[in-house]
């Protein structure tokens, strides 16, 4: 399967299994042999796959160099990427050369954060290898690192030059951050794609996994397409983040991972909506379901008092007003700007 993203500097998701091995040339569709590449992965997926990427990238031609960090998102940091600067400038990259990124969601962020900024801006391709970046983190161009007061705080838009996603690598993923991207892949659905909902809900979706990080990305680009920089359509994917982002900050980021917080923040979005009349009542119920039957939390023990008072204001508010948003039903959803004591009321 391969999807067009038409942001600014239009790109391809090739998604198929065994596509570790077409690196190479998909990459000579942008690039010209004895162009460097830097493969830049971690601990944890370099030693399962990075031989093969090399290996494809090699094969087309390409001078391959490696900088490998250590795995986790604590070393999603600066002092990672200045390594990677370091090993960029040791091997002499220069602007038309190129970064390949192998790894999850934090191989990605930090990649692609370095090619943003490294000598101002270079080409990069990545190769998402967890749910949570195959099927949302390697669309939408958003790069960046942790600081040690905050999570993504500094970053940069760049968007790159390729994805290639190989499903068959989930193999390895392990089952608590394989859930941790069901969260956003329902997410999804829940927004954009009740086929996609419907087909969770029946339990046979996982069967077909090119199928759902197909689905669930395409719905991801529709958004990151009408809204590139994020000023307005794109936070329809915060459904279930209002609260979610709460929760996580409530368990000091511990605990209780992103896409879990997410889906607990769904059923609360749900159930709020139903309450509003916005929402098609019996929702909250589906969603619940849907997250149960993949082994996801869908309630917590902190108070609606507490969640309401955590949530934090998104940069595009004013005043005192959340932008909460709602699904009228599976597969459709719209923003809801309120007061948090009007969410209170209707939580
Ligand atoms: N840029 C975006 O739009 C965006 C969107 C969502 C999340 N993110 C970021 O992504 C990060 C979370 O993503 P993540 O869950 O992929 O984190 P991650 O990169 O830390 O990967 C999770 C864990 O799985 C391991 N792993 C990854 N692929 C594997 C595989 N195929 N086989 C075996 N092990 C594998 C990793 O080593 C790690 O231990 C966060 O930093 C978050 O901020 C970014
Ligand atoms: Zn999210």
């Amino acid at each position: 399967m391969v999807l067009d993203v038409k942001t600014q500097k239009p790109y391809q998701v090739t998604i198929e299994p065994g596509a570790l091995d077409k690196v190479g040339e998909i990459a000579g569709k942008c690039k010209k042999p004895g162009t460097k590449a830097m493969l830049i992965s971690e601990t944890n997926v370099f030693p399962l796959y990075g031989e093969r990427v090399k290996k494809s990238l090699e094969a087309a031609g390409f001078q391959v160099s490696e900088y490998v960090f250590p795995a986790g998102e604590e070393h999603k940091q600066m002092s990672t990427v200045c390594d990677m600067y370091r090993a960029l400038a040791e091997a002499n990259f220069t602007r038309t050369d190129f970064i390949v990124t192998l790894g999850g969601g934090v191989t990605g962020d930090m990649g692609g954060f370095a090619a943003a900024t490294f000598l101002r801006g270079m080409d990069f391709l990545q190769v998402p290898t967890s749910l949570v970046s195959q099927a949302d983190a390697s669309v939408g161009g958003k790069t960046g690192v942790d600081l040690p007061f905050g999570k993504n705080l500094v970053g940069a838009f760049h968007q790159p030059m390729a994805v290639v996603t190989d499903p068959d690598v989930l193999s390895t993923l392990p089952r608590h951050f394989f859930n941790d991207g069901l969260g956003e892949v329902i997410k999804h659905g829940c927004i954009a794609d009740k086929g996609l909902f419907e087909a969770l809900e029946q339990g046979a979706a996982l069967d077909d996994l090119t199928e759902v990080v197909g689905r669930s990305i395409a719905i991801k680009r529709d958004f990151v397409e009408a809204d590139t920089r994020d000023t307005g359509r794109r936070m329809i994917l915060n459904f279930g983040h209002t609260c979610g982002h709460a929760l996580e900050k409530l368990h000091n980021f511990q605990g209780l991972s992103h896409g879990e917080a997410v889906g607990i923040g769904m059923v609360m979005a749900c159930r709020a909506g139903e309450k509003l009349g916005v929402t098609e009542p019996g929702t909250a119920e589906r969603v619940k379901a849907v997250l149960a039957k993949y082994g996801l939390p869908t309630e917590d023990h902190f108070t609606k008092e507490e969640v309401v008072a955590a949530t934090a204001l998104d940069k595009k508010s004013d005043g005192d007003t959340l932008r909460v948003i709602l699904i009228p039903r599976i597969g459709e959803s719209l923003i809801r700007p309120m007061g948090r004591d009007e969410l209170l009321a209707a939580l």
